[in-house]
């Protein structure tokens, strides 16, 4: 009777352990990424000297008081759907919040990161130019 209640316990442990892992990626957005040299970045008001890095989108970035924080970021596929995964095997990276985001290079909207080209390329092929990510903030300085 008590190893029965022992495993029954065990397994809603490993329930809740599992769900509350998918809670803490369940936001999703897009990366887009910005190469060298980098521009002076809006929480500093110098060019990075750190390589794992991000812009947030307007939104997330708000009045800065997020600038410092980090970000694991973790590549989940296209942003077309119909387009092969970019993710690389190493599929997650920590990055700290240095810029805002008002407008990409080219014009278009922000997506949600612009990480640095490094830390793009450590989860997703650069020749994608973008992809859907999740993410979860995990600290604040
Ligand atoms: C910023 O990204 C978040 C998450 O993807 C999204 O909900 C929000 O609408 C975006 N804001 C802008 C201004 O694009």
């Amino acid at each position: 009777m008590a190893a029965q209640k022992n495993s029954s316990f065990l397994l809603l442990s490993l329930l809740l352990l599992l769900s509350s892992t998918s809670v803490s990626f369940a936001q999703t957005g897009i990366a887009s990424f910005t190469s060298s040299p980098y521009s002076k970045q809006s929480c500093t008001d110098k060019v990075p000297k750190i390589k794992m890095f991000t812009g947030l989108n307007e939104t997330l970035y708000g009045n800065g008081d997020i600038c410092g924080t980090n970000y694991i970021v973790t590549c989940i596929g296209a942003v077309d759907p119909q387009q092969t995964s970019p993710c690389r095997r190493t599929k997650t990276v920590t990055v700290t919040v240095t810029d805002s985001c008002t407008v990409e290079a080219d014009g278009k909207p922000c997506s949600t990161f612009v990480l640095s080209a490094e830390a793009f390329a450590q989860i997703a092929r650069p020749q994608a130019g973008l992809a859907k990510v999740a993410y979860k903030l995990v600290s604040s300085s």
